[in-house]
This record gives structure tokens, sequence and C-alpha cells, in this order.
């Protein structure tokens, strides 16, 4: 079957493009230590703390997603030409615990990518036999103003009250040609909070607009970067029209099994697939007298009622230099 055949899956008014791959022209593939070339630091917490089980009191100290530098410019542009454009893909399982790397062939550009990751985590990672590894790739237009995958302040892998004990922690390898990735290099204290009733990334979006963005940090156009789960980040918005694509490759111990991720024919798996949203848990806001839009998901208005077609609500998070509040109610 080519890519160009989709399933949809839709709910909660999310509508998601479920591409089919082709088992012919899978690349397979080790990832080596030896062919690494990455100059490591061992001594970054992001490394240093790596196979740590989930814990809050990481958020303490301000991390900053260690650099492994630009990817080659001709890469970077490639993401960046939507005439290569690959099918929207979010978290494909291209690793299972003790295999190899399997990449669909419609996903060949993302390959050097996928590799550069692999390379590092054979050296740094002791206990990457135990980890999957789950692929996004997200690629179009992004409009002036606008997010392409918009969401609160937060971090990839949270570990709420449903992981009891708690497992490794997530890290994730990122990049995209335009358009980067903000993080939010400052502490963070959760001590107040109880992870069963409130919703941790609102109060990330509260804590960040509290400080006025001031330790907001972004990685430059084709920067790759190793996050953990404890590295607070948010899309940020174009001020120019651009064609971009961002490349997320997830290493993490716990199956990922959410309605609307693809399916990978290169494993054989048969996962029940599960409609899974933060919504569902019906958390609520630390401090219920912020500004709203910090403490609304991104599909409700500041109010808390449904966004009409595809507006959004932004978090004012208070940036140095911005007009006042934005609410996204633009229908
Ligand atoms: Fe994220």
């Amino acid at each position: 079957m080519d890519a160009s055949n989709v399933d949809q899956a839709a709910y909660r008014g999310k509508h998601f493009t479920i591409p089919a791959f082709s088992k012919r022209g899978g690349i397979r593939f080790h990832g080596s230590a030896k062919s690494n070339i990455i100059q490591v630091d061992r001594s970054h917490p992001v490394i240093a703390t790596l196979n740590q089980p989930f814990d809050l009191k990481h958020f303490k100290a301000a991390r900053r997603p260690f650099s492994m530098g630009k990817l080659p410019p001709e890469l970077t542009a490639a993401l960046g030409d939507p005439a290569l454009s690959m099918p929207r893909t979010l978290d494909l399982p291209v690793k299972f615990p003790g295999s190899d790397y399997r990449l669909p062939g419609k996903l060949a550009l993302v390959e050097p990518i996928l590799r550069r990751a692999a390379n590092l985590e054979a050296l740094i990672n002791p206990c990457i036999d135990e980890y999957y590894c789950y692929l996004t790739v997200d690629g179009g237009w992004v409009e002036v103003g606008l997010l392409q995958r918009e969401a609160p302040c937060h971090v990839d892998g949270f570990q709420g009250a449903r992981w009891i004990p708690k497992v490794r922690g997530n890290h994730s390898y990122t990049v995209s040609n335009a358009v980067p990735t903000g993080y939010y290099v400052q502490p963070f204290d959760f001590d107040r909070l109880d992870e069963a009733k409130h919703n941790f990334f609102w109060e990330m979006n509260r804590q960040v607009a509290l400080s006025n963005s001031e330790f907001e940090w972004t990685p430059e156009d084709g920067e790759m970067t190793l996050m953990d789960c404890y590295c607070v980040h948010r899309g940020k918005p174009t001020s120019i029209r651009v064609w971009r694509t961002f490349v997320r490759i997830s290493f993490e111990v716990r199956i990922f099994d959410r309605l609307g991720n693809a399916h990978n024919p290169l494993f054989a798996y048969d996962w029940p697939m599960v409609k899974r949203d933060i919504e569902d848990l019906n958390l609520v806001a630390f401090d219920e007298t912020s500004d709203p839009s910090l403490r609304v998901f991104p599909h409700q208005r500041p109010d808390g009622t449904a966004h009409e077609g595809r507006n959004k609500t932004q978090p004012n998070l208070r940036p140095r230099g911005a007009s006042a509040v934005t609410d996204g109610n633009k229908e």
C-alpha cells in the first residue's frame, strides 16, 4: 500500500491522518557508538540523569536541552522543501526493546537524523535495549502568527497519577528546519500541586508568564537537540509563512498506543489503540485566578467554550515587548 492511502481517525473534534506504510523499501540499521559524531558532555543534566525514573524534583533546576549542533545545510533545506514532504506521522514505533531501527521507505529523508540519534544513544545509553523509539514527522505550511502544533507549555513524557510506580523518563531528539521550539530554562516549583488533581501544563504556563518568558531559549533552524521529560517547551508562532518539518525521535519504555499514532509494518505487533487525552483526566488549574488563556486547552476559548473551526487559544506568556493579551478568539 502506498503512503497516500490513509486512515482517518477523529475524536473530540481532533482529526488525525494515519499514513499507511509499506514493508517494501524499509530501511534497517543498528545504532553505532563508533559512528557517533556528536561531542558528548556527560555532565549535562539530560545525559547525567538519563534512565532515572520520572521524578518531579528534576523540575527544580533550570534544564536546557543538550545541543547536538546543526544538521548539514542541505538536509535542513530538504526539510523545508514542500516538494519533498513526507506523510504526517505521529509516534511511529521505529525500534522495539532489543530490536534494530526500522524506517519505512517513505520516511527515508529522516534516516540521517534517526542515525544521529541512534548512534548517540548507542554511546550514552547503557539501557537502550529497554526502550522503544517513536518517530514523529510533521510537515506543513505554517501561517503568520499561528503554530504548527498548538499546545500549552508542556514536557514530552510527563508521568502523572496514572503511572505508579514511575518508570524511566522519556528523552527525545528534535529538530525543525524553521520556527524552532521555544524552551523555558527556569526552575519550576510544583510542591503544592497534586498530580491527581492539577493540570501541570497549565501551571507551567503560569510560571513562565510570571517570569515574562524571560528564560526562553530557542535553538537555531536545523539545530538538533536532546531534551528530557523536564525540559519545558512550546511551539512558537512564525513571523513569515514557511514550510516547516518537525522531527521528533522519542525514547520511551512505555507503549504509545494512542489512537492516531502510526503503525509500522516492519514490526509484527497489534496494539489495541486507545482514545486518550489529558482532557479525560478532568484536571483543574492550581491557580484559578491566573490569566484565563493560561488555563484552557488550545481548542477552547479563554472562557472555556469550544472554538469554532481551526481557531486556537495561545497562552499569554507575557513575552517582553508583546502587546496585551492574546485571546486567540479571532472567529
Ligand atoms: Fe513537546
